[in-house]
């Protein structure tokens, strides 16, 4: 268990942006409850995955049968991408309390930090030739300020950010009343973000990797956003010599080695997998430690921004020119 601003946050979450198609909820039903089964007390969700409601709906049955109670949750989860104005904060966290059909939130993030224009129903609003719309200059604090009133509603119990870079993050720092207590990133072992992890640890941010084993559905679960998604190339992690023969030596599964880095770096993993016998594997990672040659030969593997797989540059045309584009 790691702590959050004092409170506790399990230090392995379960990924619910698994790809299992939300339009049918009974997969992801299985898979949270095979992750309730296994263990988990961690759950990471957004508005964006459109799974809130199977998540909120799933939840409740663990909370009627007298198995699970709501404050041994944890759940995370975000304000979309078409909801960063300050104008759409308050529905967006309506929607999200709804959905999850909780009174309070655990963590709230800003999933993004370039917001985009927003369509009710088809979510992202689009121009003639069917591109996204971005909006302009994001107001970070305006957003921040409304989510810190919902924390004083009791509707939120800590707020954070996700995908933010150092100095954005530094400058929200300076105003915010109540600080970030979570910056949620992509993290594996080519793309460790070590001097964002050690500033984030020097300002009590909890830092929370998304992605650790290398998002290997990623293509296929941004086509269910956008058909026309253009793929792109995945880091092979699981296929590493490097990680495989550390995984011998401690008698593990490369997922488990790459999993165990993560939390012996001070980062929370939030793996994702729609398979139970995976789910189990993943959350197995408690009885092993890496010694420091596993980890020195782990840090090798950095290879830097190169490796970033979750960029939105597919998913949003010429985001990377927007002022508030982080990467
Ligand atoms: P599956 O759902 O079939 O288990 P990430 O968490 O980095 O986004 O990675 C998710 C991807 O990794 C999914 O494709 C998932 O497939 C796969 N995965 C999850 N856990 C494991 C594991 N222990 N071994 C191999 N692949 C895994």
């Amino acid at each position: 268990m790691l702590l959050l601003n004092g409170s506790k946050l399990p230090s392995v979450g379960f990924g619910s942006n698994t790809g299992a198609p939300p339009e049918k909820g009974e997969e992801l039903e299985k898979v949270i409850d095979s992750a309730i089964q296994t263990g988990y007390r961690h759950i990471d969700t957004a508005f964006f995955y459109r799974n809130e409601k199977i998540i909120g709906n799933t939840l409740q049955k663990w909370f009627k049968s007298g198995k699970l109670e709501r404050e041994e949750i944890f759940i995370t989860t975000k304000l979309p991408i078409f909801g960063v104005h300050p104008a759409r904060v308050d529905y967006f966290i309506k929607q999200s309390l709804s959905n999850l059909q909780m009174d309070c939130i655990d963590l709230y993030l800003i999933h993004f930090p370039v917001g985009c224009k927003f369509q009710e129903g088809a979510m992202f609003a689009r121009d003639e030739n069917g591109d996204i719309l971005m909006e302009g200059r994001t107001d970070h604090l305006a957003i921040w300020k409304k989510m810190e009133e919902h924390v004083n509603l009791g509707h939120i119990r800590y707020i954070g950010l996700s995908n933010y870079n150092i100095s954005q993050i530094s400058t929200l720092i300076k105003s915010a009343i109540i600080k970030p207590a979570c910056l949620q990133v992509e993290i594996h072992p080519h793309l460790q973000q070590r001097d964002l992890v050690e500033f984030c640890h020097k300002n009590e941010i909890t830092v929370v990797g998304f992605s650790p084993l290398g998002a290997a559905d990623y293509n296929l679960r941004m086509k269910t956003y956008l058909p026309e998604y253009q793929d792109q190339q995945l880091p092979n992690l699981l296929g590493n010599q490097v990680i495989q023969s550390i995984a011998k030596k401690h008698s593990k599964s490369v997922a488990q080695v790459i999993l165990r880095f993560l939390i012996q770096s001070g980062v929370v993993p939030i793996p994702k997998s729609r398979n139970s016998q995976r789910i189990k594997e993943n959350f197995n990672i408690f009885d092993f430690m890496l010694d420091e040659h596993d980890t020195a030969a782990l840090q090798d593997l950095e290879v830097g921004e190169d490796a970033r797989i979750s960029n939105f540059k597919g998913l949003i045309r010429k985001i990377e020119n927007h002022p508030d584009y982080p990467f």
